[in-house]
């Protein structure tokens, strides 16, 4: 018999020899509290506090911590200045530490830092401080008031931007300065003549009536002695057109609040107001509208309005607007902001003779145009997706979102234009109006999303694949803005739960989404109905409407993607009620047999042959869907009940769980294992939620790969797609995952790529083979939904996945499932903890797997397709304690390991 060897090579091979560390060679980095580097204005009473170790050595685990919180940067070492201290804890948490000293105060800065034991008895060295700030605790502080224009009336069309003004002085040496502010609309706020941040559409997008986020912004060097501070208030979500609503869903009246907080280096502190002192006027801003787009008079422009000595003369004093505070809440999401510009990739000149711009990427933001021209020229900057079959410019599929920037030239030299308060979602433009053809260097795309941290990568040896990946990140980029929407281009652009709960695994891995989904999910709870129904969409537009299956389920699903990727128990905790509202609502609507009969739902949503009139996926009952639904999320909900210690409402969902299961095979499934509706959703769903009978998995299986055989391509929609490909693994059946995933005819996730799509489009045919569209009411070309591949890609396909019982990548899964002809995948995920990167290939007729496992964290990996008879030669360089950890299962060698990096080689043929 062949003698085959298995070398399995550690980078880090001398650390193993050394049995002492010196605690320079680990070091604890990346504080960061709340998910957030040294945050400011936030109101969370027991922030989180969370580190990395950053070590040279493998199998490096923290077994004990200490933080210090102290009231100022250099005073950690007198007891006076100590906040709060945990001593020596032995734990091995590094992620998401309570903080447990006294409650702080309003407008309080403390400073934090901490060092860890590791588990060779080293120590660190204290980290570097890191700070939180809080905001506003009491509502009394609010001394400003709510400014407005007066005499607004209710319009049905978009009116003006309002630019409200104030000057003061400062009266002495200025220490640090704070200014918190909000608006019923949206708001750019300016101070002496600079805008303040880099934040857009501000205040962000929540349930207006109920919670309304302030941001803080550190103005400290911005003072000077004489001061002008100022604002633009435009529609925005607030006022504006949104869904199929009208204007003035919130309001009919746009207001600014404001409190400038000033101290001085003598101890004294001021504080400047919204009051009635503040001027207001129109601008130059005629239209604001987040679908329709923005109407600018630069011939209207006052110069010099946002800095000193302006003359506001004719200006109006503002009125104060009567509106609660008792709704103000501190950011709690990340901001918006441009994170990149883009040159457009070609001019060109369209069958019907328009000349349109090809950004070459399917972005969301607006332009930036340079021009020249006459006074009095108006420029019509008009925005489409795609181009139609004969390569003319396209917008029927934007329905009622007239998606067009106005700008009307003032005739001087160079005019810049920028919109303030409205995006788009766009590939091409064209620019009517102008007097010569435009030129590249005249427009530059600025990208505009959630400022969220990138995270994750994955790549692999087919481009076609790698082009997917990039589609399904732009695709989360352009629908993360404030709030997951469904699309950014046409007159919706919503917060519809269904598409954020498919999606937000995928976009977990993609993005550190823990703050944006932690606000989002608040105005969940807040609008959920007292019966506990969701809304459909989030924040709600539709006075309640919701309690679809697989839509309203985001409820649960969304904080356990937040639990299991960053190990947050706190958000189980916070949202319990509304988790048990919605868990209560589905169990009441299924009564005394646990059968969910019925009621309507979305369905299976744009599966394929789900043609008008009825998008629902009529193939695969609504109800199986809703019964299955249901049994899913009540045994996560029992499963998040014990996780957060509610041991009583665990065992009870947890048996309500079992019923529901009983009778959803009563019901749904014939002895043979077959659905009743026999579709691959059905069988996706069935098979992954864990409804089958043991017995019954075998039959359901081969009904399930035979239905794939049969069609040779997918039929699932929202609802089955995203749980298409992980089910058919499950089953033991990769090679039909990889079949479906590499399919590049219509249907498939390929097909749009095969058609140079750069995000992942709504529909699975929205521009068919022949270049003609699907129907104009809902067809668009960035809709992140079917993107929910990407958990498949980074999990099954590299092989990164999350151990349940260990959540936040604390114990990490690496099970790679080469296939499908690829020759290697790479996927690289930033955890809390620090990077964990799982890379394979084939090299000749080896395979050769690379992993990295960060410090604090351990992991069990599966080698597939290694045989134990191997083990004998691998051992001699792995620790005798690994030893006995590693086992033979079908799949291949299991092991598991301690943080490094490790490289793994041996024979395996795919
Ligand atoms: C949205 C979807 C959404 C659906 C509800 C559509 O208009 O674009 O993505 O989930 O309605 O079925």
């Amino acid at each position: 018999m062949r003698f085959i060897k298995i070398s399995i090579q550690l980078f880090f091979i001398f650390s193993y020899l050394s049995s002492n560390i010196v605690s320079a060679k680990t070091k604890v980095s990346k504080l960061v509290c709340e998910y957030k580097i040294n945050p400011i204005g936030i109101d969370i009473e027991r922030p989180r506090f969370s580190w990395q170790i950053l070590s040279e050595e493998s199998n490096i685990k923290q077994i004990a911590y200490e933080i210090r919180v102290a009231d100022s940067r250099n005073n950690f070492n007198n007891r006076n200045n100590i906040i709060w201290s945990s001593g020596r804890v032995i734990s091995d948490q590094s992620v998401n530490i309570d903080y447990q000293g006294l409650l702080l105060k309003s407008i309080q800065r403390a400073y934090w830092q901490v060092r860890i034991w590791d588990n060779n008895h080293n120590v660190t060295l204290w980290s570097e401080p890191a700070f939180w700030e809080t905001g506003i605790l009491d509502n009394k502080l609010w001394t400003a008031s709510w400014i407005c224009m007066k005499n607004e009336k209710k319009t049905t069309i978009s009116q003006p931007c309002k630019y409200f003004r104030k000057e003061f002085m400062t009266s002495k040496k200025v220490s640090s300065a704070r200014v918190y502010v909000t608006s019923l609309g949206l708001y750019q706020l300016f101070l002496n003549g600079n805008k303040i941040g880099n934040d857009l559409f501000t205040p962000g997008w929540t349930s207006y009536k109920k919670r309304l986020q302030y941001q803080t912004y550190d103005v400290s060097t911005m003072l000077k002695h004489k001061n002008t501070i100022s604002a633009i208030v435009g529609d925005g979500w607030f006022l504006g057109n949104i869904s199929g609503q009208g204007r003035s869903y919130y309001g009919d009246q746009l207001a600014l609040l404001a409190l400038l907080k000033i101290n001085y280096t003598d101890g004294t502190s001021e504080s400047i107001v919204t009051d009635n002192n503040w001027k207001v006027s129109y601008g130059p801003i005629l239209e604001s509208d987040i679908y329709n787009g923005e109407k600018y008079d630069a011939r209207l422009e006052m110069n010099g309005w946002s800095a000193n000595s302006f003359d506001d003369s004719k200006w109006q004093n503002v009125d104060i607007l009567e509106h609660t505070k008792n709704i103000l809440i501190a950011s709690q999401g990340e901001p918006v902001q441009i994170i990149s510009e883009i040159i457009p990739k070609k001019v060109i000149t369209t069958p019907k003779g328009e000349t349109v711009l090809d950004m070459g990427q399917n972005m969301v933001g607006w332009i930036r145009l340079k021009i020249k021209g006459e006074k009095g020229d108006e420029l019509n900057i008009q925005f489409a997706e795609v181009l139609d079959k004969d390569g003319n410019f396209y917008t029927d599929n934007l329905r009622k979102a007239k998606a067009t920037d106005i700008y009307i030239l003032k005739g001087t030299e160079e005019e810049i234009f920028e919109p303030h308060f409205t995006f788009h979602g766009f590939r091409y433009l064209k620019i009517i109006g102008l007097r010569y053809k435009p030129q590249i260097g005249q427009v530059a795309g600025m990208v505009i999303h959630t400022k969220m941290a990138p995270t994750g990568t994955f790549s692999c040896s087919d481009s076609l694949i790698n082009k997917l990946q990039h589609n399904i990140q732009w695709g989360q980029k352009g629908n993360f803005l404030d709030v997951p929407t469904d699309c950014p281009q046409r007159d919706e652009r919503l917060g519809w739960t269904g598409d954020a709960q498919v999606f937000s695994m995928t976009a977990a891995f993609n993005f550190n989404v823990a703050a944006f989904y932690t606000k989002w999910l608040k105005d969940l709870s807040a609008d959920q109905g007292s019966d506990g129904k969701v809304t459909n969409v989030v924040p709600d537009l539709s006075n309640g409407e919701g309690g679809a299956t697989a839509w309203a389920d985001a409820a649960i699903i969304i904080p356990w993607t937040l639990y299991r990727t960053y190990g947050d128990k706190r958000i189980l905790k916070e949202q319990y009620s509304s988790m048990k509202a919605w868990i209560e609502f589905m169990n009441l609507r299924a009564g005394d047999d646990y059968l969910w009969i019925g009621d309507p739902h979305f369905g299976d949503w744009l599966a394929f042959n789900s043609n008008s009139p009825d998008y629902s996926g009529a193939f695969t009952e609504k109800d199986l869907i809703a019964n299955a639904y249901n049994y899913y999320s009540t045994n996560l909900f029992g499963k998040i009940a014990s996780i957060i210690g509610q041991t009583n409402d665990a065992l009870k969902y947890q048996q309500i769980a079992t019923k529901i299961k009983k009778a959803f095979i009563a019901e749904f499934t014939t002895p043979n294992g077959r659905l009743i509706s026999h579709t691959q959703t059905a069988y996706a769903l069935a098979l992954s939620f864990g409804l089958l009978p043991d017995e019954m998995i075998p039959k359901s299986s081969k009904f399930f790969a035979d239905d794939v055989n049969k069609f040779k391509h997918l039929t699932t929609g929202f609802v089955g797609t995203p749980l298409l490909c992980s089910s058919l693994s499950s089953i033991g059946r990769d090679d039909l995952a990889f079949m479906l995933l590499t399919r590049k005819e219509y249907p498939s996730w390929l097909y749009p790529v095969t058609q140079g799509a750069t995000t992942i489009w709504e529909r699975w045919d929205g521009q068919k083979p022949d270049r003609t569209f699907q129907t104009t009411d809902m067809n668009s070309f960035n809709h992140y939904a079917y993107g929910a591949i990407g958990e498949w890609l980074y999990s099954y396909v590299a092989g990164i996945s999350i151990d349940p019982e260990n959540p936040g990548y604390k114990h990490i899964l690496f099970n790679p499932h080469p296939g499908g002809g690829l020759k290697n995948a790479k996927a690289e995920f930033k955890s809390m903890y620090g990077l964990v990167k799982s890379a394979w290939r084939f090299n000749g007729d080896n395979f050769v797997y690379e992993i990295e496992i960060p410090s604090n964290t351990t992991a069990t990996v599966t080698l597939p397709q290694a045989k134990s008879d191997y083990q004998i030669i691998n051992l001699l360089t792995l620790k005798p304690e690994m030893r006995k950890l590693m086992e033979q299962n079908t799949y291949g060698i299991r092991l598991k390991l301690g943080s490094g990096k490790y490289q793994f080689s041996y024979p395996a043929k795919y």
